[in-house]
């Protein structure tokens, strides 16, 4: 095995300077099992923050199951087989009626992608809203409607057609009182005024159900449906970007977006789908998917392949199997707990939230200016790592500190996570 120096040295020399390290002093993490990473030198971590890892790292049964189809065979999508129907079927099983129909890409971002591509071809528009601090991907399409990227750091801000609503942050966000819902909404209402003035109609509106990299927010209670009641009217498609939050991490149900009592027109999964395998998905309705068929195909190398829907299928039964959803909710409601409990002790906690597996810390300085703390976030996931537990900080403030670990995680894991970060911040 190559020493850490040289293996840092090969980065920093071959590997673009644009992907970043985390932490102050960069992780040689060799091996993963369950919940846990090791580093060279054999140290354990708690993973608080690896969603992708779904159902733990290095799952013997996804890697029986990629191994077997391996052997067997793997080739693209334009032969039968057998894995990518049943994939299908046990994926729209998972869902709402009217979401029946699936196309398989390698990414979260190709889904978008493929995403913005269906509602411009469905509504002969591009005028797209999207909620403030939201981010969809990393392709050029994506970074346009991703105002955590447009309006970040080398951003240039947002496109003609591109349309931000504010954050629905109760917290501190623009509106925070008991008309919160009705306030938000009423700004997107204002956008599709504006839209409309311009003599154009809306293609879409794009969010998650739990914003992930704009801080762990969850929206008040009717925005995302009154939201979605609004575009319907004006003929807009209703995406869910469920990237960051399916497949039960939500713990009380299985996609972010039937928190919200909703059901989107196209959704977008990728992420945990496949434990750490390259695959993801759209999943809209057999009308949007029928007119989308125009006669320029779909084809997509690798999207579908049957190595890629084994991996998906095995990630599905081992949720089944393991109660994984369940145990978001069980796990999830604890920690959450025990984190009000720190904020209680610590007032630079401004605001613990999430739901299941899926939480968010905010620092502030104070209750009442509620001002950002990026520095002492960042500070506190770098003294966190050398306790030995993996966090991350997000937000368009970077005050966020984010807990989105493998659903193996338990009880235990609660416990040592928040018993070491009532330590770290006693001494910040
Ligand atoms: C909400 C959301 N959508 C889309 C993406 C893009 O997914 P990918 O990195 O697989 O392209 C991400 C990635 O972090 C995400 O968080």
């Amino acid at each position: 095995m190559l020493n850490r120096d040289k293996v840092h040295n090969l980065r920093k020399k071959y590997i673009s300077p644009s992907f970043s390290l985390s932490y102050w002093k960069p992780l040689y993490i060799t091996r993963g099992k369950g919940q846990y990473l090791y580093d060279d030198k054999g140290k354990k971590y708690l993973d608080a923050i690896n969603n992708i890892q779904h159902v733990g790292h290095s799952h013997p049964k996804v890697l029986e199951a990629t191994i077997t189809q391996l052997k067997k065979l793997n080739a693209n999508t334009r032969y039968l087989n057998d894995a990518i129907g049943k994939y299908a079927e046990e994926l729209i099983n998972r869902m709402p009626d009217k979401l029946d129909t699936c196309f398989f890409t390698n990414s979260g971002s190709e889904s978008n992608d493929l995403a913005l591509r269906i509602a411009h071809n469905h509504t002969g528009s591009s005028e797209t809203i999207v909620l403030d601090g939201a981010y969809h991907g990393h392709l050029i399409s994506l970074i346009k409607i991703s105002p955590y990227k447009f309006n970040g750091p080398g951003g240039t801000g947002a496109e003609k057609d591109i349309h931000v609503a504010p954050t629905p942050d109760i917290f501190r966000g623009k509106y925070k009182g008991g008309n919160a819902s009705s306030q938000y909404v009423e700004e997107i209402n204002k956008i599709i005024f504006k839209i409309h003035k311009s003599d154009k109609n809306i293609s879409a509106f794009f969010s998650e159900a739990i914003m992930g990299c704009g801080g762990q927010i969850i929206p008040p209670k009717h925005f995302l449906k009154k939201s979605y009641a609004l575009i319907r009217k004006n003929n807009g498609l209703c995406i869910a970007d469920e990237v960051q939050i399916g497949f039960g991490r939500s713990g009380s149900h299985f996609w972010g977006f039937e928190t919200q009592d909703v059901i989107p027109d196209i959704i977008t999964i990728g992420k945990s789908m496949g434990n750490g395998h390259p695959i993801s998905a759209l999943i809209t309705t057999k009308e949007i998917a029928s007119k989308f068929n125009n006669g320029m195909e779909y084809f997509n190398s690798f999207g579908g392949n049957p190595v890629s829907c084994a991996i998906g299928r095995a990630v599905l039964k081992i949720i089944e199997e393991e109660e994984l959803q369940s145990n978001a909710l069980y796990v999830g409601n604890l920690l959450k707990k025990l984190l009000n409990q720190l904020k209680t002790a610590h007032p630079i906690i401004g605001d613990v939230r999430g739901k299941g597996l899926f939480l968010g810390i905010e620092l502030v300085n104070d209750q009442k200016e509620l001002n950002p703390l990026p520095d002492v976030a960042e500070k506190v996931i770098n003294k966190m790592k050398d306790k030995g537990v993996l966090l991350s900080t997000d937000g368009p403030d970077h005050n966020v500190i984010k807990i989105k670990p493998p659903m193996v995680f338990n009880e235990k894991n609660a416990y040592f996570l928040t018993e070491n970060l009532d330590l770290v911040l006693s001494n910040i």
